[in-house]
């Protein structure tokens, strides 16, 4: 029997970009009847047991899914040895990320644009500090990755 993927994703408070990347995969795989566990994480330890921010509630309610449920934890060594595959939202985050990584961690580790055509190597831009439209440009670059994780794990 083949493992049923297992996808983490990855970025430095878990309010904002994470939360919204796990949001668009649950749908986009549901859509296409994709069989997934999909999770996030921060590297960073300030918004543990937080819910997501209010502006990335607002976007990911303006396509129909409520995250008010969602909440904040940090990423460990042993997600490494628990999910298939684990995604930093940034360059910053995969380079914490590998620095958390466990010798005998499992799990794939890349960027979440690497994913996208024409995007790699390119990182989903923090909103935090900005205004609410910068969560409208989040929400776009989770979804094209999260498509493009479905149409991946399809093949
Ligand atoms: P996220 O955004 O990494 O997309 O969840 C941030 C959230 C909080 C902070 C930084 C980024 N912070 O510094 O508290």
């Amino acid at each position: 029997m083949t493992e049923t993927p297992s996808i983490l994703f990855v970025c430095l408070g878990n309010i904002c970009r994470s939360p919204l990347a796990e949001a668009a995969l649950r749908a986009e795989a549901e859509k296409a009847g994709l069989d997934l566990l999909v999770d996030s994480a921060g590297t960073g330890d300030w918004h543990v047991g937080s819910p997501p921010d209010r502006r990335a509630q607002a976007v990911a309610l303006r396509h129909g899914i409520d995250i008010s449920g969602y909440r904040g934890r940090q990423v460990t060594a042993e997600d490494f040895r628990r999910f298939t595959h684990v995604f930093a939202l940034d360059a910053d985050n995969l380079h914490n990320l590998k620095r958390i990584r466990p010798a005998d961690g499992t799990a794939s580790l890349q960027l979440l644009m690497d994913m996208v055509p024409g995007r790699e190597g390119s990182g989903v831009t923090d909103p935090y500090f900005g205004d609410e439209a910068g969560f409208d440009v989040t929400w776009d670059d989770v979804t094209r990755a999260a498509k493009a994780i479905v149409t991946r794990l399809s093949d």
